[in-house]
């Protein structure tokens, strides 16, 4: 009851202040807004063609029945020719490969998930949806999983850790394998925001026990909604093949027929990804690594004009980054004065979630899912919570010029000189 009220008082406290400063400070300066997209920003005539082509071949649907692969096997059988290997799942969102590879690694009902407290909500729902309980761990200044705050919160029912590469900055995967291993946990890597992005060399996603893409259209690869999962342990992908598909009824049987599986069935949902979808990730994953490319030497170039008064956001392998510019101010205050710079710049800079941990919404911190309350109130991560309430990020966009890359650069250094 008495932590309830805490964070009652957390959130009534953070809107308040959200009425007084953040109204005054950002929305006080008119900012000439860019576009922010990665991947949708560069659709064009390859991928028209591309969605052209599957409305002449009269059918979206994966498993219809067709003379050689669809292009959703051919995206997976793309996705793990880049990841060097392991069985590739497409799906219709990250949301629902997030599901389909919790159900993959066997976490269900009264088992607990170990995800960051700086997230996006999708990673709590997909924990939710398979029956499962969240429970939160600190982030460090890369803003991802923090490995020491990770041994004080495993317990019996422990299942898995979902190591989220946020903004396209890969976590410190290394710690956190070594400490799933000491556990014998499974790690989920959510790389919703980071596809193409990799960590020591290798493609983020195909590092963990399995790993998650998004192609909806924030994101590096953009087909509107879509995602994806990827996995080398066989029985994962086996087991979220089938869930993806009503329990296979397409993928493993077909109608009453059973053709191939060594699992006993159960039960699933429709999260199949369309041929449409499929055919524009391939023309979008041929751009990837240009784009991030160039998205990485514009934030290197924004960062150094910045010059050393500024905390970047650490960035635990900066050679795989794909472009972020974060900066870690010592307090709420002060985040929102740099947003105000920013914006008197003409920079549309934000707060990193708001300013508030995955917790602050309502549903989380009740634990209430669409059947009734799933868990109680969670512990709070302070540390995450001071972190994230003084995270500025400036977005880049895919579609920006040197020029305004440029641009960008000398109204950040000034912004920070400002405030
Ligand atoms: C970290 C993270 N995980 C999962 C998702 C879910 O992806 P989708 O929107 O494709 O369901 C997102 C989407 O923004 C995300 O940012």
């Amino acid at each position: 009851m008495e932590s309830s009220n805490n964070l009652f008082t957390f959130h009534r406290g953070h809107i308040l202040q959200f009425v007084v400063s953040d109204l005054y400070h950002i929305w006080a300066v008119a900012v000439r807004e860019y576009d922010q997209r990665r991947g949708a920003s560069l659709w064009g005539e390859a991928e028209i063609a591309a969605a052209g082509s599957v409305l002449r071949a009269g059918t979206m649907f994966r498993y219809a029945d067709r003379e050689g692969p669809g292009r959703v096997q051919e995206l997976e059988r793309l996705i793990v020719a880049r990841a060097g290997g392991g069985h590739a799942l497409a799906t219709s969102s990250g949301t629902a490969a997030l599901v389909c590879a919790l159900v993959g690694l066997g976490v269900g009902p009264g088992q607990e998930v170990i995800v960051p407290a700086v997230t996006f909500l999708a990673c709590v729902n997909a924990v939710a949806a398979v029956g499962a309980v969240p429970v939160f761990a600190e982030v460090d200044d890369s803003l991802t999983l923090d490995p020491a705050s990770l041994d004080a919160l495993v317990g019996p029912r422990t299942r898995a850790v979902m190591a989220v590469h946020l903004g396209n900055v890969a976590a410190d995967l290394d710690p956190i394998l070594e400490f799933a291993g000491r556990h014998g946990l499974r790690v989920l890597e959510d790389a919703a925001q980071a596809v193409g992005v990799t960590y020591r060399g290798v493609a983020v996603g195909a590092i963990g026990d399995a790993g998650i893409y998004s192609f909806n259209d924030e994101k590096n690869v953009a087909t509107g909604e879509g995602g994806a999962l990827l996995t080398a342990d066989p029985g994962v992908h086996a087991r979220a093949l089938a869930y993806h598909d009503q329990g296979g009824q397409f993928s493993i049987f077909k109608g009453n027929v059973r053709e191939h599986d060594a699992t006993e069935p159960f039960l699933g949902q429709n999260f199949r990804m369309t041929e449409m979808a499929a055919a524009i990730a391939m023309v979008q994953f041929e751009r990837l690594d240009a784009m991030l490319a160039r998205l990485r030497g514009a934030a290197r170039l924004v960062r150094a004009s910045a010059g050393s008064g500024v905390q970047w956001r650490r960035i635990p392998d900066p050679e795989g980054e794909g472009g972020d510019l974060t900066m870690l101010l010592p307090s709420r205050r002060a985040a929102l004065l740099r947003v105000r710079a920013l914006r008197a710049h003409g920079i549309p800079g934000t707060l990193v979630y708001g300013g508030a941990p995955v917790y602050a919404n309502a549903a989380v911190r009740a634990g209430r899912t669409a059947w009734g309350m799933a868990w109680s109130e969670p512990a709070r991560c302070p540390r995450s919570e001071r972190l994230v309430g003084g995270a500025v990020s400036v977005p880049l966009g895919a579609s920006l010029s040197e020029d305004d890359v440029e641009a960008l650069a000398r109204g950040v250094a000034d912004a920070i000189r400002d405030a």
